[in-house]
């Protein structure tokens, strides 16, 4: 099994990762780290819990890390998550004594304790950038390094070039990609606006009827309606789950090597510059995603966490 550290803002999309990578037999997950981002830490890892619970996987731990972004005020996203971060209309209570601080420690102390870990990050890289900043070397032990986030030849989602992750903490993104000595797979918007629950997809895990089922109905609801009232789109975009798929599977998404920079302010805050020409000569730093085969993606999504339906 692949062991993995999710950092994440759950966040919708984050919480739907978050079943995805609890329902693969290919992975292990060590634990859940939350930064802010769609809605501040503690709240994430409320919500990281609240998936652990849908699961019944309570036992794997959930810290919360940096509640700031390094330099800019924290912005989030609770007009697109909900108040509560996962769309406002599902409330099981978990117990708060479940969440721990200490994510940038749990995170250092992870990969000096273990060979072989892969971190999926899903949020903006604040906890990263920082546990990079405390112990480089410890990042030495990194096995695969993937960040939902960025945006190469798409229009951005917080602003013309940037996307919401590295747009909240630029600085974070950018000490990550210039400090990191793994390559980082960059799932940008080129490839995670692919991956949309259509109103028939959804209709169809409603009429599945499983408790599973009835938290994701819920729980996109409100996601629905913000993409419809924003973008005059049916259905909403699920950006974080495409990081895990292709964390297990990579022939789901293709890219390219490439040098990335991610601008901290200015007009162009939090855009990610994908050098693909060379312009700037240096070593490429990224595995930068490009297309996705969007089916495949959604038959192993539906697949997994709806097991017993298939046949
Ligand atoms: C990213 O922003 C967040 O709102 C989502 O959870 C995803 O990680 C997409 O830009
Ligand atoms: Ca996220």
């Amino acid at each position: 099994k692949k062991k993995v550290i999710i950092d994440c803002d759950p966040g919708i999309d984050d919480s739907l990762a978050i079943l995805l990578a609890l329902n693969s037999p290919e992975l292990e997950v060590i634990g859940i780290t939350t930064c802010s981002g769609n809605v501040p830490a503690k709240l994430g890892a409320i919500n990281a819990l609240k998936a652990l619970q849908m699961c019944s996987s309570l036992n794997v731990p959930v810290y919360y890390g940096e509640e700031e972004p390094l330099k800019r005020e924290l912005v989030t996203a609770q007009d697109t998550h909900g108040e509560d971060g996962i769309g406002e209309n599902f409330y099981e209570e978990v117990s708060e004594a479940k969440v721990l601080s200490g994510g940038v420690d749990f995170i250092i102390d992870t990969l000096r304790n273990n060979d072989n870990v892969s971190i999926i990050a899903l949020g903006p890289l604040t906890n990263i950038a920082k546990s990079l900043m405390k112990d480089k070397e410890a990042f030495e032990n990194v096995d695969e390094f993937i960040s939902m986030g960025g945006a190469f030849r798409i229009h951005g989602n917080c602003s013309p070039v940037a996307e919401f992750n590295y747009w909240v903490d630029p600085h974070a993104a950018d000490y990550v990609y210039k400090n990191l000595s793994k390559k980082i797979h960059m799932v940008g918007l080129d490839v995670t606006r692919k991956i949309v629950l259509t109103p028939n997809i959804i209709e169809f895990i409603n009429r599945l009827d499983t408790k599973l089922a009835k938290y994701i109905t819920e729980i996109t609801r409100f996601y629905i309606d913000f993409h419809w009232e924003q973008e005059g789109i049916i259905g909403c975009v699920i950006n974080d789950p495409l990081a895990v798929a292709y964390f297990i599977d990579r022939s789901i998404c293709t890219g390219f090597d490439s040098y990335v920079e991610v601008v901290e302010d200015g007009v162009a805050m939090g855009q990610s510059v994908v050098d693909s020409f060379n312009f700037y000569k240096n070593n490429p730093n990224a595995h930068v995603l490009t297309d996705t085969d969007e089916k495949k993606f959604m038959y192993m999504f539906l697949k997994r966490l709806f097991k017993g339906y298939e046949d």
